[in-house]
This record gives structure tokens, sequence and C-alpha cells, in this order.
């Protein structure tokens, strides 16, 4: 497979870290050294589709593809305001759109995990170009007056459409599972047989354990798949860290032994979107021109589950 275009859209509130400190004890003393985020974009006003349906759009121009093109639609989310039908199914129907779409739930890693099934979709010639579409609110799964998460996420959706090609050098998926260490539980409606206890609880999350495995998973998967492609660490010109924490990102570049300026980050004015940071990222390397033609980009990214996943990919 091969990149064909990115396209990104934001929330237009921005919500500081002063404005948090109006509600909350909290401030920049404590968030930037130990994130390094200073704002981060608030969904208010928005629908999540319609920022979904903006970023798809701006993916398509700069691909230079019309809907008609697309063959198939994979959105990643893990919340939006509808049960059923899927994101991706709202979303085709905003584009005007009539291919095979669904929906994965991967959290944070979800656009690496999207990519390897697009892949498999490419390799058994069952699609032409495909639309990735991550779409995320994690601001509406925190407890705002909980000041250990809410300070964390930001919305957004990042877009990206890939066409044939041999681009992919590598990809890498796992999975250590631990659901208890980020999560969120919803109650359903109740029915006459519901007998057991249910709660609604905003997420959760053990801070030090994701950290952990976070740098862990990443370091190993990288080296992994490098070695498995053949390709050097140096020889790689970017590395695309989920934009989580700065803590966690320089964790992995220190172990990896690289440079900052092979680093891209926008986590400060972001925070972490899940799975629509890797793709939002993308979108603001390549419009800045950061990349050229045979660039070689690692893509890491690590959430709930814990699910984790790594990928190489040539520009
Ligand atoms: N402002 C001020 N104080 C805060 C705070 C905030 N926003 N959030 C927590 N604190 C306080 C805690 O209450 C605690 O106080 P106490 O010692 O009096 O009890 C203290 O800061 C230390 O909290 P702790 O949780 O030990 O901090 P930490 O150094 O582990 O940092 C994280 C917390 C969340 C920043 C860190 O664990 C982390 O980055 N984890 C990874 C999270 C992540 O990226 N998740 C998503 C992955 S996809």
């Amino acid at each position: 497979m091969k990149l064909l275009g990115t396209g990104s859209s934001l929330p237009h509130l921005q919500v500081s870290n002063s404005d948090l400190a109006k509600f909350l004890d909290t401030g920049d003393e404590w968030i930037v050294p130990r994130t390094g985020i200073r704002t981060r974009h608030v969904i208010s006003d928005e629908n999540l589709e319609d920022l979904a349906a903006d970023a798809a759009k701006k993916a398509l121009e700069d691909a230079g593809l019309n809907v008609s093109d697309i063959d198939l639609l994979i959105c990643s989310n893990v919340v939006n305001e509808y049960v059923t039908p899927s994101l991706s199914c709202v979303l085709a129907y905003k584009l005007g759109l009539a291919c095979p779409c669904f929906d994965i739930n991967c959290a944070c890693p979800g656009f690496i995990y999207a990519m390897d099934m697009a892949d498999s979709y490419f390799r058994s010639g069952k699609a032409g170009n495909v639309l990735i579409v991550c779409a995320e609110e994690p601001t509406r799964m925190v407890d705002w007056k909980d000041r250990s998460t809410c300070v964390l996420f930001g919305d957004g959706a990042g877009a990206a459409v890939f066409g044939k090609g041999d681009n992919l050098k590598g990809i890498r998926l796992s999975s250590e599972p631990a659901p208890d260490k980020i999560c969120e539980y919803r109650k359903l409606l109740p029915t006459p047989y519901i007998s057991k206890e249910e709660n609604e609880v905003p997420m959760l999350m053990k801070g030090k354990d994701v950290f952990r495995f976070a740098v862990t998973t990443s370091v190993r998967d990288i080296h992994g798949i490098l070695d498995e492609a053949g390709i050097s660490i140096e020889d790689v010109d970017y590395f695309m860290i989920h934009q989580a924490n700065l803590r966690i990102i320089d964790g992995i570049r220190e172990r990896l032994g690289v440079t900052e300026e092979k680093f891209p980050v926008n986590i400060a004015d972001h925070g972490n979107s899940s799975s629509a940071s890797c793709p939002i990222l993308l979108d603001e390397c390549r419009r800045k021109g950061m990349f050229k033609e045979g660039d070689i980009l690692v893509f890491s990214a690590f959430g709930a589950g814990l699910l984790s996943a790594s990928a190489v990919l040539m520009c």
C-alpha cells in the first residue's frame, strides 16, 4: 500500500491548562513537566461525525480522488453519540460513499490496526483505494472533576487515503490484555430480566502501568519491525509516535538513541486524541512539507486493552 493523501480536523475550542485551573486544583506547573500538554482542542458545539467528514474530504482532496474511487472505509473510534449504526456508516452517508464500511475500536493504536486491515484488503485484491478515518472524543469519556485523567485528553479527527503499492515495509500488532489499566463502563438500558448490578463509570486509568507498557512495547516493537524489514534505526527519517505524553515519547526516543529532530511532536497543543493522534500528526507534518519521496516513517502507538502497534511506511 502507498499513502496518497491526508487530512485532519479539530474542534474550535481550545482549553488551556489555566482554563482547567479555574475549576480544578491543577495548572501548568503540574501538567507541563509530567505530560508536555499546554492546551487541547475540546468538542463543544460540534458533532464528531462532522469533524470526521471534514478530515476525510481534506484527505480525498490531497489524494486527488473522488468518493467514487474509494473501495473501503475504515473508521477508528472509541465513543461517539451513535450506538448504531457505526460511525463509518454515518460518515459514508455524509460523504456520499457507497462502499463497504466498518468501525474498529482498538483505542489509541487504531490507525495502525486500520492500516493492517487495509493492507490485507490490498493483498487479497479486494480494494484499490482505502480511506481510513480516526475520529475521537475522549473528552466525553472522562470525569471532569478527576484531574488525573481529564487534563490528558483532546478531541479531533485524522484521515488518510491509501492506494496500491509496496511502501508498507513492516507492521506489528500486539496485545497484553489487561482491561483494568484503562477502562470506562457504560450502562445499557434496563430490561425486565436484568438483575445484576450495573454502573456507569468514567475513564479510570492506572497511569504508571500504562506509562511502562507504552515505553517498553513501543521500543520492543520498533526494533522488531525494523530488524524484520532490514532497516537500521539510522535510516528512519521520522518516528511518528502516538501523542499521549511527552515523557513517554522522550522515553521511547532515549531508549532508541535517536535525536529529537526525528521525533515530531504536537502534544503541547493537542493532548492525547487517542487513535486520531497519529493521523493528525501525519497530516500536520505533510502539510508543513516535512516529508520527501522515499522517506521512511515509523509509526508506534499504544493504549487501552492494553494494545500496541507499530508500522514502517515509506513516503
Ligand atoms: N494536577 C495536579 N496534581 C495532580 C494532577 C493534576 N492534573 N493529577 C494528579 N495529581 C496529583 C495526584 O493526586 C498525586 O497527588 P498525591 O501524591 O498527593 O496523591 C500526584 O499528583 C502524583 O500522581 P501520580 O499519579 O503518581 O503522578 P505520575 O507521576 O504517575 O503522573 C501521569 C501521572 C498520568 C501523568 C503518568 O502516570 C502518565 O503519564 N501515565 C501515562 C498516561 C497516558 O498517557 N495514558 C494514555 C495512554 S494511551
